[in-house]
């Protein structure tokens, strides 16, 4: 991403031909044109202007998940960005949640205002496209802002080449390398009664790391920070180093823990992020440390293979204590949003509080500066995900948050018949804002809601 002027990027959207199986070439719709877009590595409270221009045949929004930004620059699903000289007119009549007054257009680009007031996190961008949003990450657009602030540069954890963002996803390829996805709208789905085969979503069956397959990455015999994100639409993984080995977890979704955390696996669901340190040193030089994902079998068990290269020298140490995370106490309200699917076959619909998406109809009304008790049940696996604000867990099913649930989020993986209760604090803006189900076909599947900070 060009920047133009200090603070202010410009970033188009355009298609582009990548080789991401070797020996095929995909059409990626891409930031930049690349697959994952640029990775913005910026300093908190630097406020950054980014002018996406939309070079594609479908209008975009762009959202960055996990920013404390102003509601006009949310990516809010409804405002669009369309290229220069194509119109749009929003679908009609059928789907029922399209009421004109809720959609804006910017004709050519949009000027997205991060004023960046936030803890030092390892933050994502992504499409956002009321129905179409799980179709348009999947052709590609998707990249990683890196926040950094003092807090996390004074301590003494891996820097440099030794701090990796990584990006996890899944995708299907059809022969000719491009990319398979098995319906242009995934709300449609719903209409046409074909969605029971994508309860789960939409899943592939080859893995990627910042858009490589299965890579291999040499290391030296060293600490190495590990960035992880799931960007994947659907698939949920659970993370172990084989041949054995642990993840020291330093941050969550929004910065640093308080004190480290040892894991020997890491269940992730989409949307998420474990910021990571893996110790290579503990194994000996020549030998493969694979992560993969027992959840999966097969192709979709791998995810990527290290290769400890050579001895080197680390001064870097994990301390044991990483940052203050005061509990987040005071709660003023408490709020309900169960996550289901209702009715059956072509009658069904995915839901929160038993209503498929409609933009401007908040179900909730939280004031700014408060804290609230928000309490997600569900029938199923749902990520359950909000904009702007950020949130501790405090129970699930009445007991307590996992382990890997620990610090500041903004994605909770929600399980099948689960009741997970968070408290959400609500700093930064006023505004509409939304929460939705990060599962992205979930999402196009109406499974949203607007909720406004007054
Ligand atoms: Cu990463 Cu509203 O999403
Ligand atoms: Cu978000
Ligand atoms: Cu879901």
């Amino acid at each position: 991403a060009a920047a133009v002027r200090p603070g202010h990027y410009e970033v188009a959207q355009r298609a582009a031909r990548m080789e991401i199986i070797p020996g095929t070439t995909t059409e990626v719709w891409g930031y930049d044109g690349t697959f994952p877009g640029p990775t913005f590595d910026l300093r908190r409270g630097s406020r950054t202007v980014i002018r996406v221009r939309n070079e594609l045949p479908v209008p975009t929004s762009t959202h960055l998940h996990g920013g404390v930004t102003p509601p006009g620059s949310d990516g809010y699903a409804t405002d669009l960005v369309v290229a220069e000289g194509r119109g749009f007119r929003p679908p009609q009549g059928e789907h029922g949640h399209h009421d004109l007054s809720q959609w804006t257009f910017h004709q050519g680009a949009k000027d997205y205002d991060y004023p960046l007031e936030q803890r030092a996190a390892t933050l994502w961008y992504h499409d956002h496209r009321m129905d179409f949003t799980a179709p348009q990450v999947w052709r590609g657009l998707a990249g990683f802002l890196l926040v950094r602030d003092d807090e996390d540069d004074a301590l003494p954890l891996p820097k440099g080449e030794r701090d990796l963002p990584l990006m996890i996803c899944d995708r299907a390829f059809e022969e000719d390398g491009s990319f398979r996805y098995p319906s242009r709208d995934p709300s449609l789905l719903v209409r046409a009664g074909v969605e029971d085969d994508f309860m789960e979503g939409v899943e592939g069956d080859v893995i990627l790391v910042n858009g490589a397959p299965w890579p291999f990455l040499e290391v030296d015999a060293a600490r190495y920070r590990l960035r992880l994100l799931n960007a994947s639409n659907a698939r949920r993984y659970r993370l172990e180093l084989t041949p054995g080995g642990r993840f020291v977890q330093v941050g969550s979704d929004q910065g640093l823990l308080a004190a480290p955390v040892a894991h020997d696996a890491i269940t992730i669901a989409p949307g998420e992020r474990f910021d990571v340190v893996v110790d290579f040193s503990l194994y000996p030089v020549g030998a493969e440390v694979s992560m993969v994902n027992t959840l999966g079998t097969g192709a979709v068990r791998d995810v990527m293979c290290f290769r400890v290269a050579r001895r080197a020298t680390d001064d870097s140490v994990v301390p044991k204590r990483l940052s203050a995370v005061e509990p987040a106490e005071g709660a003023v309200a408490t709020r309900v949003f169960d996550f289901r699917r209702t009715g059956q076959g072509g009658g069904g619909s995915w839901t929160i509080n038993g209503r498929p998406y409609r933009p401007g109809r908040p179900l909730a009304t939280p004031r700014l500066g408060t804290t609230e008790i928000w309490r997600f049940t569900s029938d199923f696996h749902h990520p359950v995900h909000v904009h702007l604000a950020c949130f501790q867990v405090l129970t699930r099913n009445g007991g307590p948050p996992l382990p890997t649930d620990a610090g500041w989020k903004d994605t909770v993986d929600v399980r099948p018949y689960e009741v997970v209760e968070v408290a959400v604090r609500f700093e930064g803006f006023r505004g509409r804002y939304m929460l939705h189900c990060h599962n992205l076909e979930h999402e196009d599947m109406a499974m949203m809601a607007d909720f406004e900070v007054v």
